[in-house]
């Protein structure tokens, strides 16, 4: 018989928890099998709530025994936890589970990966392990005992005690159970003494596994800079004698910040230049620094309920995008996130998994940790700080910190401390909370008599449940420049409200070139019709980096839409604009890197979808083919150049400034081998003396259609270590020609090495084939078919990585009638699954439609 459709939980029904929790105690006697879980909680009735239901959240648990005040008692349990009479007046719980981390596949609650014990508990994780009201807004400190024969036995908290084969840890910070943690196992720490700014002395380790030990000190690096930056930038200071970082290879997200005890996906800790490229090296010191960063944006304050996620996580992600742009360059940091926004957000946002930021209703709420709640969630926090300036930002968040400490906040309490501080009115603005989908700004101008004007009008299309929208607060920073490419109009913020708005600048002498919405000053789509000549005008002038760098992009994404839809070549304007970039030894090298990249081509088949053309990913690929060829023609002099000037002389280093040389100099490869039938390419694979070098051997090779030895001999050298054979996987299925894609992961899949219930390993595979565009949308649909089979597969396995990667098929819409039917055919089938999981079925139900 199938289950009754799962229920959506919504924002408005919010009630506060009927009792409150003062005291945990919780001892673990672990066994693989069955880990006997011991709780003593201290109950009392929350003055503030009307309900006096006692309900305990609980899944999966066998209940050995419960008490209350000593008493037996008989609670009366269902599949979702149990209700029990308990007194009027606070009254001490006391109950004693068995679980088992063995059988626990879906990596939620203890589980036990590569022998080693850990827990994830966000977002409902806790409840898996023991009854307890598992919901945010209620805190409580916790003490732990651990009895197991493993010589790393952690928790959250400050070490209390330990012996042989146990040990007690106490977290005196008050939190909610989605940051418990503990963690068993052989592990060894790599260590170092840190002082806080008020000069508390903090022991931080990065635990791994025997052997991995020289490949942990970049994280620790990144820690401590991370903890630095977080006392001046903002003021906050680490609260407790510890901070350890737990490296586990099962993981189904990037890491979770759990008090004192962060546990990370092994990906994002482990590092040497041997097995680590610089976007590994890039991507560990942006994800330790963000869970770092939780320690007071989420765990000091956290939130009320899960609608409220993007407090913590919209502002830790901003966090954390500041603290890597200060520590590398800011231009370079903010193209990469705003690629980052467009690739995944703007995609998500235009389409049937739209969300608002908060989000007003929810069955499963691991499906919404979504680039919306996440990515633009960030984007709001830069406007706001924008409209009200860094002062009063800072100001703002040393209120929020102040008023909030130890509090379960909301979007509303946020937005209050930003009016308390600048005496802004934040009606309008909060729209950007509760309205989903991207605003378009169409752009239209005059000038006449030294008066510029320009006539911005905003729209957004309507999104699933909600047809209508009001005009959003939009800020958009303008420069103008003189037709000699001179600025004479600064960066400026028009702060636009209406739906329809227009701005002036007065006493100019020419009609000025505007650059809109500089630093991509607002998470809109710019509709603005200009010349290709004005394009490479801003590309060769402009001031801002950003916006030198999109003119560029609009400029690569108009020629590649006419070549696609129309087979024309590509135009002079483009290609020599192209020229003085890659000449333009003043810029960044990393800056140049991202210029010379063409646009992905999921961002072109975005840009052709919104602009009403259905795109076919096939044309899609074979225009970018040829322009790659164009690109790698007109300029067949620089490359090999620039190859050899970009090589980075003496041993590897991770910094910013190698990094950028290593990605121009790879950016000029992957042009050159159009020219020299890779034998460059396979000559650096031969000598790269780093993975970063390896792997861009290794793809360029792959994408003109080679590397078949080099992919073998990759194998030979590599096939003992996890992470780089996730490499092998991801870049076999996600570079493969459109022709062969399904055929390869379908061979993939069937490699001894494809362990898939790990899920960096089947994110490798089935997560490559889905992000190779056009293999994906192969017409006769082999690849739609092997995604829904293995993801009905992992369903029953791991319902959670499964649900997430069924956002392959979230693009629906776009495509033709012959592509849409094969898609919705695999999606039928897997909602047709027998014993579904409520994640996926919500994902599918929603993306359906
Ligand atoms: N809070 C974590 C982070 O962003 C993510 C954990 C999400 N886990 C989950 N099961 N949904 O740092
Ligand atoms: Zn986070």
């Amino acid at each position: 018989m199938k289950d009754a459709a799962p229920q959506p939980v919504h924002l408005q029904e919010y009630a506060p928890p009927a009792y409150l929790v003062d005291d945990v105690h919780l001892t673990f006697r672990l066994d693989p099998k069955a880990t006997r879980v011991s709780a003593r909680i201290a109950f009392r009735p929350n003055p503030a709530a009307q309900d006096r239901t006692f309900f305990l959240h609980g899944e999966e648990l066998t209940l050995v025994s419960a008490r209350i005040d000593g008493q037996d008692v008989t609670p009366k349990i269902t599949p979702q936890g149990l209700t029990c009479a308990v007194p009027d007046a606070p009254f001490t719980w006391e109950a004693e589970v068995d679980i088992s981390p063995e059988a626990n596949t879906a990596l939620e609650g203890l589980y036990i990966s590569n022998g080693m014990y850990c827990t994830q508990c966000e977002a409902e994780g806790f409840r898996k392990i023991s009854y307890y009201p598992d919901r945010p807004d209620v805190m409580a400190p916790f003490t732990v005992r651990i009895e197991g024969d493993a010589p790393a036995l952690l928790s959250n908290g400050n070490p209390a005690d330990s012996g042989a084969g146990w040990a007690e840890w106490h977290d005196p910070w008050p939190k909610p159970a989605y940051l418990f943690a503990l963690v068993a196992g052989d592990l060894r720490a790599v260590s170092e003494g840190f002082t806080t700014a008020s000069g508390r002395p903090v022991e931080l380790n990065v635990w791994v596994r025997p052997g991995d030990e020289g490949r942990a000190g970049y994280a620790l690096d990144a820690l401590k800079r991370s903890m630095r930056w977080d006392e001046s930038a903002y003021g906050r200071e680490y609260d407790l004698d510890v901070f350890n970082i737990v490296a586990v290879d099962d993981f189904n997200m990037g890491a979770m910040e759990n008090k004192g005890l962060n546990i990370f996906n092994s990906k994002y800790v482990l590092a040497s230049p041997e097995t680590a490229t610089d976007r590994d090296f890039d991507l560990i010191e942006g994800i330790v620094a963000h869970e770092y960063f939780h320690n007071w944006t989420g765990n000091r304050i956290t939130c009320r309920d899960w609608f409220q996620l993007c407090l913590k996580e919209g502002l830790t992600v901003f966090r954390d995008q500041q603290f890597s742009g200060d520590m590398r360059s800011h231009a370079v940091k903010r193209i990469e996130d705003v690629l980052q926004l467009r690739a995944r957000q703007f995609r998500e946002d235009n389409g049937p998994l739209a969300h608002p930021v908060r989000p007003e209703s929810y069955v499963e709420i691991n499906n919404f940790y979504t680039a919306t709640v996440y990515e633009k969630g960030a984007e709001v926090i830069g406007m706001l700080r924008r409209l009200v300036g860094p002062e009063g930002y800072r100001k703002a968040l040393d209120l929020y910190f102040d008023r909030h400490d130890g509090d379960a906040a909301t979007i509303e309490d946020w937005l209050k401390v930003f009016e308390d501080v600048t005496g802004r009115d934040l009606t309008q603005f909060r729209r950007w909370y509760s309205q989903a989908g991207t605003p378009r700004l169409k752009v239209a101008e005059d000038y006449a008599d030294g008066r510029y004007t320009l006539h911005l009008e905003q729209h957004t299309p309507p999104t699933p449940g909600q047809p209508e929208k009001a005009p959003q607060v939009i800020p958009v920073a303008v420069g103008l420049l003189n037709p000699n490419g001179d600025e004479v109009v600064p960066t400026t913020l028009l702060e636009m409200t209406e739906a329809k708005q227009s701005f002036s600048f007065e006493g100019l002498a020419a009609k000025p070139v505007p650059s809109l919405l500089r630093g991509f000053s607002a998470p809109v789509i710019l509709e603005r019709e200009t010349s290709a000549e004005e394009r490479a005008f801003l590309l060769a002038h402009d001031t801002d980096a950003f916006n030198k760098w999109e003119a560029g992009r609009q400029l690569a994404r108009e020629v590649l839409a006419k070549m696609t839809t129309e087979d024309a070549a590509p135009g002079p304007a483009y290609l020599d604009a192209l020229a003085a970039v890659a000449r333009d030894d003043t810029l960044d090298p990393a800056f140049r890197a991202l210029a010379l990249r063409l646009p992905s081509e999921d961002d072109l088949a975005q840009a052709l979808a919104n602009s009403g053309i259905t795109p076919d990913p096939w044309e899609i690929h074979a225009a970018r083919e040829k322009l790659k060829a164009a690109v790698a023609r007109h300029l067949a002099e620089q490359w090999p150049a620039l190859y050899r000037e970009m090589a980075c002389p003496g041993p590897y280093t991770p910094s910013a400034s190698d990094a950028g040389r290593r990605a121009l100099r790879l950016t000029a490869l992957g042009y050159l081998s159009r020219l020299d039938t890779g034998d460059e390419a396979r000559r650096l694979y031969a000598e790269a003396g780093n993975m970063t070098e390896t792997i861009g051997a290794l793809s360029t090779l792959l994408e003109i259609g080679r590397g078949e030895e080099e992919i073998e001999a990759f194998y030979a050298r590599w096939s003992a270590d996890r992470l780089v054979m996730d490499k092998w996987f991801a870049l076999q299925t996600s570079l493969a020609p459109p022709q062969r894609a399904a055929a390869t992961a379908r061979a993939l899949t069937e490699h001894p090495d494809f362990d898939w219930k790990t899920p960096n390993r089947f994110r490798a595979v089935i997560g490559g084939l889905s992000a190779n565009a056009a293999g994906f949308h192969d017409p006769s649909g082999a690849s739609y078919e092997l995604v829904a089979d293995w993801l009905i597969r992992l369903d029953d396995v791991n319902p959670q990585t499964a649900a997430r990667m069924s956002t392959a098929f979230e693009t629906l819409g776009r495509y033709d009638a012959s592509r849409q039917a094969r898609m919705r055919a695999a999606l039928e089938r897997i909602a047709a699954k027998p014993g579904l999981s409520r994640d996926m079925g919500e994902m599918v139900g929603r993306i359906l439609g």
